[in-house]
Formats: structure tokens, sequence, C-alpha cells
């Protein structure tokens, strides 16, 4: 295997990526690599490049990708070996004979079980288009028309043992060969052989190429097994699998985005109604190995299992998995609808492409899901649940997302956010670890990455350390916030002490507490600054806005507060005084004054 791989390297290096490539399609220069129109979709803007130092291409439109091999396998139609011999001649390099026996058998056997499982989907396929059969009709009833089964390969086993296994044979396949695929099983002493999949609807599985690889198979009835699958095999391993890749890697647009279902018919349906960026898992939970092939093309993921408890279940496990592949998943909402499929066909496509648009990150998921167990117009049990909801919203790192999570809890269990924040600190408070010394150990890196969340007692407090700390970070942060944000707005001195200085001080880059330190500013403050991290790019511009308008929606909402109990206060206080006095008219003045604030505050806050 070894002497493969040498002669695998071989033949790349003698093949120049961007050579090969050209001789395809015209490259043009773009710093140091090379871009174009992208063969394998059509486009009008180049999206296709190839990277010349490491040997790769990428299309950032379909998502097509991979080095020099996988290339010519795509464009030319080859699988691995015939693509490697196809560079090889070009190279003058001779690989039959420098394969081992071992690797050569393995390749082989690969291709025929290709060729097998093909020709088993075309038998399949011809006995559905009879039309004059149970499948055909169940397929029709749940609404599939014969563009889509054509576009799927859809199939039907018929209700008989030995069809496909004659038909096989009749193609000169060994009756061994057919047993590897999982297409026929044996009996009991071993003495025959009989078609597996007898009366069923037949799936046929492909890779992500579109080599047919497996089937699945569903019975027509509520009898069981729903599903019958290929076993895995060499050629086929449902675990490193996504059904549907084939077609939905060339559908993936703009938004580098792909939707994970559970069934085979919740991807046929969602494509039927044009929504074609789908992949789905094979009735296994979905695996590490799958989150990474998803994670090659796309790097956002809509995730659409089915809405009962099982789903919901499989889903939470899914998140996890897709998260740690570095995806950014999100979860669609069937609402009362069971699967994707049962949703598209009683919705439409337009309810369906908002409810994707509208698919919740992963916290928000977790947080539904868990406030479903309790009654939240129930005090006591809204209490147990923001216990529980706090242990969830504890693994934030933004501070900008605590904040919303903290006012939607707020909003849903009708409890005061300060409230929220001290359960918050609770179990928090017991790691601060305030070291007088060394009040900032950051390192000159400005993204940082550290566990531990800011802790404050009072909301307010809170906010304005979160955005103080925000900008001793971020040289950029402070170019813009202050054409935002004026020193009056924050309410603490020591805020206003700290943005004042770091505003005028030609510090660049992260800045040091100790390096503007003042006897003015409060230690209780400082401590509570430095227990504060991002793990977001303070220099980024979204994150900057982010903050911004955050910071200015809550100090707009608490000076319409502070103005309204003044206006009280001096209603009140008028109710006291007699009718046209000097007195009377000042006060009513003022409470005109007061009005006219809150009106332009509220007019502020709604343009935020
Ligand atoms: P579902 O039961 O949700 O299937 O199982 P579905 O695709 O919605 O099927 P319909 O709408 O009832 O026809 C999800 C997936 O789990 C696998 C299949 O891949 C199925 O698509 N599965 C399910 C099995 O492999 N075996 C089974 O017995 C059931
Ligand atoms: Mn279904």
């Amino acid at each position: 295997m070894d002497d493969f791989k040498d002669i695998i390297e071989e033949i790349k290096a003698r093949n120049d990526i961007s050579d090969i490539i050209s001789s395809y399609i015209q490259l043009k220069p773009s710093g140091r690599n090379y871009k174009g129109l992208c063969p394998f979709h059509g486009e009008k803007t180049p999206s296709f490049h190839v990277n010349t130092s490491k040997q790769i291409y990428k299309c950032f439109g379909c998502g097509a990708g991979g080095d020099v091999i996988s290339f010519i396998m795509d464009i030319e139609n080859l699988d691995f070996m015939d693509a490697l011999k196809f560079l090889a001649e070009k190279s003058g390099i001779s690989i039959n004979q420098n394969i081992d026996e071992k690797t050569r058998k393995k390749l082989e056997k690969i291709k025929k079980f290709q060729e097998i499982n093909i020709e088993a989907a075309r038998f399949f396929y011809s006995q559905l288009m009879k039309r004059d059969n149970d499948a055909f009709k169940y397929l029709i009833k749940r609404g599939l028309d014969e563009k889509i089964i054509k576009n799927f390969g859809l199939g039907y086993a018929p209700d008989a043992w030995d069809q496909l296994k004659n038909h096989l044979l009749s193609k000169k396949y060994t009756i061994e060969e057919i047993f590897e695929c999982g297409l026929v099983s044996q009996n009991k002493n071993q003495t025959n052989y009989y078609d597996k999949f007898r009366n069923r609807v037949m799936f046929p599985i492909f890779d992500y190429k579109g080599n047919v690889i497996g089937f699945g198979g569903r019975v027509m009835d509520d009898s069981l097994p729903k599903y019958l699958n290929s076993p895995d095999s060499e050629l086929f391993n449902k675990r490193m699998n996504l059904y549907g890749l084939n077609f939905a890697r060339k559908h993936i647009g703009n938004d580098d985005k792909l939707i994970l279902v559970e069934g085979y018919m919740d991807l046929i349906s969602l494509y039927q109604f044009g929504i074609k960026n789908v992949v789905a898992t094979l009735g296994t939970a979905l695996t590490e190995d799958q989150a990474k092939l998803i994670k090659r093309y796309a790097n956002n993921l809509i995730l659409s299992y089915d809405s009962d408890q099982a789903g919901i279940n499989a889903s939470l496990r899914a998140i996890e998995i897709l998260e740690n592949a570095g995806l950014n998943a999100r979860i669609l909402n069937l609402g009362e609808y069971k699967d994707p499929d049962e949703y598209i066909r009683s919705k439409g496509v337009g309810n369906a492409l908002s409810a994707i648009d509208s698919a919740v990150d992963s916290l928000q998921f977790k947080i539904d899901v868990l406030s479903k167990n309790y009654d939240l117009d129930d005090r006591k049990e809204s209490m147990k649940f923001l216990q529980e909801a706090v242990k969830i919203i504890r693994e934030i790192k933004s501070p900008v997302e605590l904040n919303y999570y903290i006012e939607y809890l707020s909003k849903i269990t009708y409890t005061n956010p300060d409230i929220i924040m001290s359960e918050f600190d609770k179990k928090t408070n017991s790691k601060i670890n305030y070291n007088n010394k060394k009040v900032n150990t950051f390192k000159e890196k400005e993204v940082i990455n550290i566990k531990k969340v800011s802790l404050a007692q009072d909301a307010q407090l809170y906010r304005e350390i979160n955005l103080i700390k925000f900008i001793m970070l971020s040289s950029k942060a402070r170019a813009i916030v202050p054409l935002k944000i004026r020193e009056e707005d924050f309410i603490y001195e020591t805020s206003r002490i700290i943005y004042k200085t770091v505003l005028n001080t030609d510090i660049k880059g992260i800045i040091d507490i100790n390096k503007i330190y003042n006897e003015k500013m409060d230690k209780d403050y400082l401590k509570k600054l430095d227990t504060i991290s991002f793990s977001i790019d303070c220099n980024d511009i979204n994150e900057i806005e982010n903050i911004v308008n955050q910071f200015q929606k809550y100090t707009s909402k608490s000076k319409i507060e502070k103005l309204l109990e003044k206006q009280k206060r001096l209603e009140d206080r008028r109710k006291t005084i007699k009718e046209k006095t000097e007195e009377a008219k000042e006060v009513d003045l003022e409470i005109m004054k007061i009005a006219l604030d809150i009106i332009s505050e509220n007019k502020k806050l709604k343009s935020l």
C-alpha cells in the first residue's frame, strides 16, 4: 500500500493542478493563485479558485473542490483508478505494474460492485416504470411525479424471490459477488440464495459522485421493518455517506448552507419543491465523518429532523457533532408537522423557505426544548426552569449574545433581568480569581478565547464593563465607538474615567489597565473588568456594530425608564399645586419637555 501512496504522490507531483485545469477552462491570475468560471456548475462570475501552493481547487459557488485527481474524476467522470491512469499517462508514468496485487484486487472489486449496483438500480427502475404495480401507485399517491422518480432513480423490487438474482446472473455476475453486495440473502443452511428486497419501493443510495453504492427499500404498508438497507460493504458505508450529497453539492448557494434531514422521503420532497441543498443521514445517528463531509461543502447547516421526541433527542446529539466539526448549526422548527416532507406538502415551499430563514441557533433550541418541561405560568416552575436555563447560557462566550439570552429568559419568565443575572453569578462567583498585581494578562493577540464569562451583580454595570473591556481590546472599536456613544451615556464613574482615558491615549492594540490606572477608579469595578473576556474577534466590524447597537438600545431603554419616572413624579407634584400659579406653569413646562424627550428617545430606540 505504501508503494501505492508513493505512486499517487509522484503522479500529483508531475501534474501541476493549474496546468491540468487550464486545459479545461480559462484561468486568470488572482494574486498568487488563479480563478475562473467553474466547469461544474453554470456561472457568469468566476468563483472557481485554484491554489497552486496547496495544489487544490475550490469552487465557492457549488462547493466542488479537491486535488488534481479529484478534478479529473469529476470532469472526466472517471473513478479514482481511472483518473490516476489518465494522469499517469499524461506524465509518462506507467502505473499498472506498480500497484501491488492486494490493492489492485480491492479496487477491481469496488468497480465490480458499482456495476452490479447500477445494474440492480436499472432493474428496479424498469420494474417500477411498468407503472402497473403497487410501488408506482404508492409513490404517486405520496405526491411524487415521474420527473422526480427518474431523477432519484427510484424503483420497485417485485414481490418475488429470484427476479433480481436471475437478472444479475444473466449479466454474468457470480452469485458470490451479488451476495457480497447485499442484494441476495442466503437461506439458513446456506444452500440457496434469494432476493433480499422483495415487494418494496427502492431508493438507490449514491455516493457524492453519483455512483450507486447501496439501496434502501420501503414497505408499502405498516409492516416492519419499514426500511431495509443494503448491508455495509467495501463499497457502502452508511456512517461515511450522506444521501443526496451528489445532488446537493451542486446547489449550495452563496449562503454556503446545507439542510440535513433524517429520511429519504424528506429529502426527495424538498427537492421536488425546489429546495435542493439537502442531504440525509441513512437511518443512523449522525457521525463525525458525516459532519466532516458536510463541512467540506458548506459552513452552515440547517438541521431539520422529525419533530417528535426521538427527533428532538437526535437533534440535540447531532448539534454537538456538527458544532464539533466547526459547522454553524441552526435548527428548523416544523411546528405541528411530523417531518419536512409533511411540512412542505401541507404548507408549501414559501413557508418552508421562511422556516429555514428563521431557523434558530442551537442555544435557542436547547432553551426552547427545556422550557417545554416547565409550566412557565407557575412561579416555582419558572424559577426551576431558570436555574436549568442559566446552565445552558453559561456556554456563551460572547457578551452580546449573553445579553440577548438574559433578555429572552427575562421575557419568557416575566422575571427581572437582574434576578437572572444574579442566578448567573451565583454559580460562577467562586471562580473569580483576582490577582492584584497582574490585572490584565492578555497576550498581544487580539482574538482572545477564555472560558470564563463575564460576571456582574447589576445588568447596567455589567453592560458598561463589557463595552469598556471591548474597546480596551480593540483599536478599531476605539475609532468607531465614540461616534455613537458619549461619555455621559455611562452611569458608573469608573466607566467614564476609563472611557475618557482610553479614547485619549495613543497606546495601539490592546490596552493594559495597569498602564492607564488611576486612583479614582473603583477597585471592585476593575476586578470585574479583569474577569471579562471575549471569544469573538474584537476588531471585527460586525462585532463592534453589534456591541454598540446593544449598548445603545439599553442606554436608550433605561433613559426612557428614568424619564417616565421623572414624569410621574412631576405629575404627582403637579396635583398638589394650585392652578394658574407661576409654579404650576413651570411644572407643566417641565412635564412637556420630558414628554418630548421621551418621544425622541423612543424614536431613537426604534431606529437602532
Ligand atoms: P423515517 O421513518 O422518518 O422515514 O425514518 P421517512 O423517510 O420519513 O419515510 P416515510 O415518510 O415514512 O416514507 C428516517 C430514515 O431512517 C431510516 C431511513 O433512511 C429513513 O429514511 N430508516 C427508518 C431505516 O433505515 N429503517 C427503518 O426501519 C426506518
Ligand atoms: Mn416521513
